[in-house]
């Protein structure tokens, strides 16, 4: 049966269509993403939280939500605010009122609306430390993948680049070695963490908010991981169903959980494989708290 056929990591345990070697969620098809690259009509308000699955995306969401209302909530969701435009028609948001947002996992080659830069659109790229990233993943895909897929052969699975929106060194590299363009805003989880005042400041400014400093303390309260944890416009909750047990949407919160699953071998792997993938590009990574 499928479960038993998909155990393997030489397998291909989820499914979906691809396009350009990148596996898509069930959700969307390669036509959607074509359409959406096509005929997407973009504002100069617009923006995009980009990411690759797990890197920060929804606290990104909520910290933009409250740029654009000042620091207070507005009774929206993160997703109804910055709804995921992978899984919309390209009309579908044209009676949505300005400033839009848009959350994407698409890789760069393949963000709704065409090309950054021949954009008017902003884009916030908000990447992760991967190993930490594959460690949420892992957590939150369950409905995806077998239920007793050991992590190693999650780990495998993930260099491979079979899993959704592709591989993930590719995808950070994709946006990565846009970072100049003045319409793209690239930052980190582990940047967000340890510095959030002066990130969501660094948001701000570049959505063209100058926001009181005041202002910007509310919004870094407000989107701490506690707040956001029991906040039901934030927290995703009704995401929990496809998580490991016992994991919520707001799992942990922090940098360093690789260390509960990564082995030895594994880890010096994954700093080999970086190391030839991403470090012509200046990108390093951070994974400790
Ligand atoms: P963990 O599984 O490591 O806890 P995304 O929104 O891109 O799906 O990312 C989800 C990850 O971001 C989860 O990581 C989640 O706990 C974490 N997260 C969400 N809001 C956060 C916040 N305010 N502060 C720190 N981490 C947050």
């Amino acid at each position: 049966d499928f479960h038993e056929r998909n155990k393997g990591q030489d397998d291909k345990p989820i499914t979906g269509e691809y396009i350009d070697g990148v596996l898509l969620p069930t959700l969307i098809k390669p036509g959607d993403v074509v359409a959406l690259r096509q005929e997407l009509k973009l504002r100069e308000t617009d923006v995009f939280v980009a990411t690759f699955p797990k890197c920060g995306t929804t606290w990104t969401q909520q910290i933009v939500k409250l740029i654009w209302s000042g620091g207070r909530e507005d009774g929206r969701d993160v997703d109804e605010a910055l709804p995921w435009i992978d899984v919309t028609k390209p009309h579908e948001l044209d009676d949505m009122p300005s400033p839009r947002g848009f959350k994407t996992h698409l890789p760069y080659h393949l963000c709704p609306g065409g090309d950054p830069r021949q954009s008017p659109a902003k884009y916030i790229y908000v990447y992760r430390n991967p190993k930490d990233t594959m460690v949420s993943n892992y957590h939150f895909s369950v409905k995806f993948l077998p239920e007793d897929m050991p992590w190693s052969n999650y780990y495998k699975m993930m260099l491979s680049g079979d899993v959704y929106f592709g591989n993930i060194f590719d995808h950070m590299r994709g946006w990565y070695i846009h970072k100049d363009l003045p319409n793209v805003l690239i930052i980190s989880y582990e940047m967000l963490k340890k510095d959030s005042f002066n990130m969501i400041k660094k948001i701000s400014d570049f959505l063209g908010y100058q926001l009181q400093d005041d202002v910007i303390a509310d919004i870094t309260k407000l989107t701490s991981f506690e707040k956001m944890r029991g906040n039901e416009l934030a927290n995703n909750s009704w995401m929990d169903k496809y998580r490991r047990e016992g994991a919520g949407f707001m799992r942990k919160g922090v940098i360093g959980d690789w260390k509960s699953l990564f082995s030895e071998e594994e880890s010096i792997e994954i700093d080999e494989i970086i190391k030839e993938k991403l470090s012509d590009i200046g990108l390093v990574f951070d994974y400790d708290p």
